[in-house]
């Protein structure tokens, strides 16, 4: 029967486990992005009997390294260039090494001392870094999904027609609510409206322009069309970075249409928010003291590993209101600290995560930051010319940001040819296994995605893409 490791036995294997991660990461780029395997592959190759007597850390290890990681999508591998990516920075693994170490749970102030504080500082830290007006209370959760959902519950919270809290949904007088996002926006807010009881019904997608970003006069009409029929809006998102384009919702004309309504102004800048930082792109923002709140991933874009999210609201008593809940077990007695993480939010036990944010922060700073932001910047900008200059892809959509939206075209071709003719080229450029590329639909219109935000990508990585990507151009013409 096992028992625990020895300190001195953790630092062996310890010492052991660095050593093999470094040469994984040494060797990432010879791997493949996408495993080459089936569903049920994996369970297949791993011992599925409870163990009993336990076994042996070199088993355990071995396994990890034989069948756990061949079988893994590398979000690391700078080929990685789908979806947003989420990329680890060695600082930020260090971290989550501590937090492991420490297990702490940060719920209360007295149960972390050090993690509640430092959750305050770095956030602080963040408000810096991205130019924010200093009038938002900070708070880290997982994802943003658990972010937007809490910053709609808190809105319902401050609603005065109907008292949610106490009265529940389909109390005397319950409003039907109405939630509004450009038809771009993240479904991850859908989701948030469904949960807080707007329905699916109490969701208004409103259209966007050429540049895919929400046309106000169309949110506008939208919220007079909900008020004639006496349903209650609840709340606007405006998406700075969607996750099809990245493309960046008005918000200044958004938050004075919601100032003037006064409308609940959520603002989703899980992905791109982070680009703040850098003075040319601080403009993204503007209008942000009018929010209400805010969303920012530096799990997406700032090299903190999964997961971390932060929610900034103005009204830190409302959000405290919305969540907080304390019982007898949880009360602190004769502790001077009122004020706990646990009050704001869903889970009451919280994980150490400001600990990775902070490495990540202090370790490369603001320099360091923007200089990787601007290189991934300009390998999008490269990627954009390298694709115009050559004469069978098309820019789909503008590229404010590292994210671009391309297709190849081929004349004579309509759109719904080109359409399947697109999907079979992402197939083939994805089974090429060096890189791995996302896609999104526009206009009716199948777009590829290429992303240019890890941690590990170097320019050369937009040649090799390209290179790849007019590979398999030339093999789809091969097939036909
Ligand atoms: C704009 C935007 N908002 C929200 C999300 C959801 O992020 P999470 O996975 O952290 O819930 C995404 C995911 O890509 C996104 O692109």
């Amino acid at each position: 029967m096992n028992r625990d490791l020895t300190p001195k036995e953790f630092e062996v294997y310890g010492t052991r486990l660095i050593k093999d991660l470094a040469d994984f990461f040494a060797g990432i780029e010879q791997l493949r992005v996408l495993p080459d395997c089936s569903p049920g592959d994996f369970t297949s190759l791993v011992d599925l009997k409870l163990p009993i007597e336990g076994d042996s850390l070199e088993n355990i290890l071995e396994d990890t390294f034989n069948k756990v990681i061949p079988y893994t999508t590398h979000w690391n591998h700078p080929g990685f260039m789908a979806y947003f990516n989420s990329t680890a920075s060695f600082p930020g693994i260090f971290a989550e090494l501590v937090t492991a170490s420490l297990s702490v749970n940060g719920m209360l102030w007295k149960s972390s001392p050090a993690a509640s504080e430092l959750e305050k500082i770095t956030l602080d830290w963040l408000t810096e870094l991205l130019g924010l007006p200093r009038i938002f209370f900070g708070i880290i959760y997982d994802t943003a999904s658990t972010s937007t959902f809490h910053a709609l519950a808190a809105a319902r919270e401050k609603l005065v027609v109907y008292d949610f809290r106490n009265e529940g949904i389909g109390g005397e007088g319950c409003p039907r609510l109405s939630v509004y996002m450009s038809e771009h926006a993240h479904s991850s807010v859908d989701k948030a409206a469904i949960i807080i009881g707007a329905g699916t019904k109490g969701i208004r997608k409103i259209k966007s322009n050429a540049k895919y970003e929400m046309i106000p006069e169309e949110l506008e009409a939208a919220i007079s069309a909900d008020k004639a029929l006496g349903i209650t809006p609840l709340a606007v998102i405006a998406t700075i970075g969607t996750t099809s384009t990245t493309s960046v919702d008005p918000l200044l004309q958004i938050a004075e249409i919601c100032r003037r309504e006064n409308i609940w102004l959520h603002v989703d800048a899980a992905h791109s928010g982070v680009t703040a930082m850098l003075p040319e792109k601080r403009s993204i923002f503007e209008g942000i003291e009018f929010a209400d709140s805010l969303v920012v991933n530096p799990h997406k874009w700032l090299f903190v590993p999964m997961d971390l999210s932060v929610l900034f609201v103005r009204d830190k008593d409302n959000l405290k209101k919305t969540f907080s809940l304390i019982p007898e077990y949880l009360k602190t007695g004769t502790d001077s600290v009122t004020d706990n993480l646990m009050d704001y939010g869903i889970p009451l036990g919280r994980r150490f995560r400001s600990l990775k944010l902070w490495f990540v922060i202090r370790y490369f700073g603001k320099e360091g930051l923007s200089e990787i932001l601007r290189k991934h910047i300009g390998m999008a900008g490269e990627f954009v010319r390298l694709i115009e200059s050559a004469n069978n892809f098309e820019v789909m959509a503008p590229v404010p940001f590292s994210t671009v939206c391309f297709r190849y075209v081929k004349s004579g071709r309509d759109d719904s040819t080109l359409n399947m003719l697109n999907q079979k080229l992402l197939e083939f450029i994805n089974s090429s296994s060096r890189i791995f590329l996302s896609h999104t639909v526009l206009d009716g219109k199948f777009v590829i995605r290429i992303v240019f935000s890890g941690i590990k990508m170097e320019i050369q990585h937009v040649n090799t893409a390209f290179n790849i990507i007019t590979e398999q151009v030339k093999k789809l013409e091969d097939n036909k």
